[in-house]
C-alpha cells in the first residue's frame, strides 16, 4: 500500500543517490557515533576531513578513552561546542568500564551514556543495530512535517511522541538506519528549509504539503528557529 510505496521509492533513491560519505563506508556504532556528535552542530562538508583525522588519531572507543585531553582538544579545534567531545570520551570511558567494552545496541540503553541523547541513540541504534527507531533532528522534523502536514508546533514537548509514533509508523522494520539517513538527505537535497525542490524529489507525490503548495508553512513553530 501506499507507506509500502514510499519506503520502496525512497530507498531505492538513496541507494542510487545517496551521499557517498565516509561514515557510511560501515555501520560500525564508534564510526556512527563520532559522526552524528560531530554533525550536530557543524555541516557535512567541513566535518568530513575532522571526521578522517579524528579516526586516525583515535580509532576506536578504548583509544578515545584513554586520550589525554589535550589531544582530544586539539582534534576538536574548530569545530567548536567542546562539550561534545569531552562528554564523548566520558562515554567512551563508560563503555569500557561499564559494558566491558562492548556497545549497548539499543537506543534505551545508548542514551544512558553521556552526551547521548534520544536523536544520537536513535541514529546509532538503526544505522548499527538495525533497531527500528526514528532519528529525529531538525531535519527530520521538516521532511515529515511536510510529508504529512503535521500540524503540532515542533517546539513543544507534545511535539516529540507525535512524530515518533508517526515515524515508527513509516519506517521500515528492514533497513531503518538507510531510512533514517534517507530522510537526512532528503532534507539536505529536495526538502531544504528554505528552498525546497520538491517537483524533481523521488517522493513529491508522498509530500501533501508540497501538494497542497504550502511546504514553507511547515514544520509549525512558534518560537523562531535559532
Ligand atoms: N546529518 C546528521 N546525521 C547525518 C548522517 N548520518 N548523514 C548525513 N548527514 C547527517
Amino acid at each position: 500500500q501506499k507507506i509500502k510505496l514510499f519506503q520502496e521509492k525512497l530507498l531505492d533513491w538513496y541507494d542510487q543517490e545517496g551521499r557517498d560519505l565516509p561514515w557510511r563506508k560501515d555501520h560500525d556504532p564508534y564510526h556512527v557515533w563520532v559522526s552524528e556528535i560531530m554533525l550536530q552542530q557543524t555541516q557535512v562538508k567541513t566535518v568530513i576531513p575532522y571526521y578522517q583525522r579524528f579516526m586516525t588519531l583515535f580509532p576506536t572507543v578504548s583509544a578515545l578513552a584513554a586520550a589525554p585531553e589535550d589531544q582530544l582538544l586539539k582534534a576538536w579545534e574548530g569545530l567548536g561546542y567542546y562539550s561534545r567531545v569531552r562528554n564523548m570520551q566520558k562515554a567512551a570511558q563508560q563503555i569500557m568500564a561499564d559494558y566491558g567494552g562492548q556497545w549497548p545496541n539499543t537506543a534505551a540503553e545508548l542514551q544512558k551514556l553521556s552526551g547521548i541523547g534520544p536523536y544520537t541513540a536513535g541514529a546509532i541504534a538503526s544505522i548499527a543495530f538495525d533497531e527500528k527507531v526514528p532519528a529525529i533532528d531538525g531535519n527530520a522534523f521538516r521532511v515529515f512535517s511536510r510529508l504529512f502536514e503535521v500540524d503540532v508546533d515542533i517546539t513543544k514537548p507534545q511535539a516529540q511522541p507525535v512524530f515518533y509514533s508517526l515515524i515508527e509508523e513509516v519506517m521500515p522494520a528492514e533497513r531503518p538506519g538507510d531510512f533514517n539517513q534517507a530522510i537526512m538527505d532528503l532534507g539536505s537535497s529536495y526538502m531544504t528549509a528554505k528552498n525546497p525542490d520538491s517537483e524533481h524529489s523521488p517522493v513529491k507525490e508522498f509530500n501533501q504539503a508540497y501538494l497542497d503548495g504550502k511546504e514553507l508553512a511547515y514544520p509549525v513553530r512558534t518560537k523562531k528557529p535559532r
